[in-house]
């Protein structure tokens, strides 16, 4: 068999060329392996919509069993736990909308050591081991591509939350096991998106991705203690133009209805504050109102760009969360039209 990687790249792939559908199994990449096999690991996040990585994330399961241990009534106080000192670089804020739910909300700063409770540590800890693999990924991305420009996007030292409105962080979702709203079709709104498997599977991809295999549910692909999903979001989208594109996904409610709590745990790597990319090309005047953060910079530039501050709140809301568009034929589907019966993606 061919060593070359990419007559190896294109044995993977279906032999229609209207239609590149990959057809073989899940390839895994270890962490370590990521930039040295870039080549695979961005021909899972393209084709496939996202790529596994394999990592040991050493405090996953302490961090988790804290956050679950927050799913109580009454508000976790950070200072019980020794995180008033990182003030910046956490935030805790329960929501109601799409869904009730308390956000757990954690840079990817250094300063684990810091902290006495042994499961704000873990967390902590987490949230840098995921910031500098999602730094990997993207530079996996950057070096494949031959787009340095990517790594201008983003910083290597975590900027505080306030920095930004959407800055780069893990943020600790703790459902409390009572849900009424659907699975809420999104796509994110970052570069990357580096999802641990939660406390039990829930996140789903779109019914439309066919990609994943024989279920819908992410997290079952995954080895909990040593995989990690990583997909991308709007603005990877926008800064390869269109090159990657953003994993439609959703949150089951069926699955949260179970009555006990559920935490899931992502790391979102988004652009600093003060990123810009070029507007893209294929953005005529007929799509302009998608593209609201087009702005010219000073100076001149030839090309106009997205202050991606401005693009993630002008989006946010308003496309992300049915921002979906699937071709009709694909409801045609038998064994889709069979799972949409048995209330499957509910
Ligand atoms: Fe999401």
């Amino acid at each position: 068999m061919s060593t070359d990687p990419n007559v190896l790249l294109r044995s993977l792939v279906s032999s229609d060329p209207h239609n590149l559908k990959i057809c073989r199994a899940f390839q895994r990449v270890a962490a370590d392996d990521v930039l040295r096999c870039r080549a695979e690991f961005c021909y899972e996040l393209k084709h496939r919509g996202f790529a596994i990585v394999q990592s040991d994330l050493k405090r996953r399961k302490d961090a988790l069993s804290w956050l679950e241990s927050l799913a109580g009534e009454r508000d976790p106080q950070l200072a019980d736990y020794g995180l008033d000192s990182l003030s910046g670089h956490v935030r805790h804020e329960r929501v109601e909308f799409p869904r009730p739910l308390q956000r757990l909300d954690i840079t990817g700063i250094s300063a684990g050591e810091a902290v006495a409770d042994a499961g704000a540590a873990a967390t902590l800890h987490l949230a840098r081991e995921l910031h500098e693999l999602s730094l990997t990924c993207l530079a996996a991305v950057a070096q494949h591509e031959e787009m340095p420009e990517l790594l201008d996007l983003v910083t290597e030292t975590p900027e505080p939350l306030h920095s930004a409105k959407e800055p780069s962080f893990l943020r600790a979702n703790i459902y409390g096991g009572k849900d009424s709203a659907g699975p809420c079709w999104h796509l994110d709104l970052g570069l990357l998106t580096l999802a641990p498997a939660g406390s039990w599977p829930a996140l789903m991809a779109s019914p439309f991705h066919d990609t994943i295999g024989e279920t819908a549910f992410l997290e079952e692909l995954l080895d909990p203690d040593r995989d990690v999903l990583v997909f991308a979001g709007t603005a990877l989208v926008l800064a390869t133009a269109s090159a990657y594109t953003g994993l439609v996904h959703g949150v089951s409610a069926g699955r949260l209805k179970q009555g006990r709590a559920r935490v899931s745990v992502p790391y979102f790597l988004r652009p600093r504050r003060g990123a810009t990319v070029e507007k893209p090309p294929c953005c005529d005047e007929s799509l302009a109102y998608l593209y609201p953060a087009a702005v010219q910079p000073e100076g001149g530039a030839a090309q106009p760009v997205l202050d991606l501050l401005r693009f993630h709140r002008d989006l946010y809301g308003r496309l992300c969360a049915r921002g979906q568009v699937v071709p009709l034929s694909a409801f045609a589907s038998p064994e889709l039209q069979q799972k949409v019966r048995e209330e499957y993606y509910l």
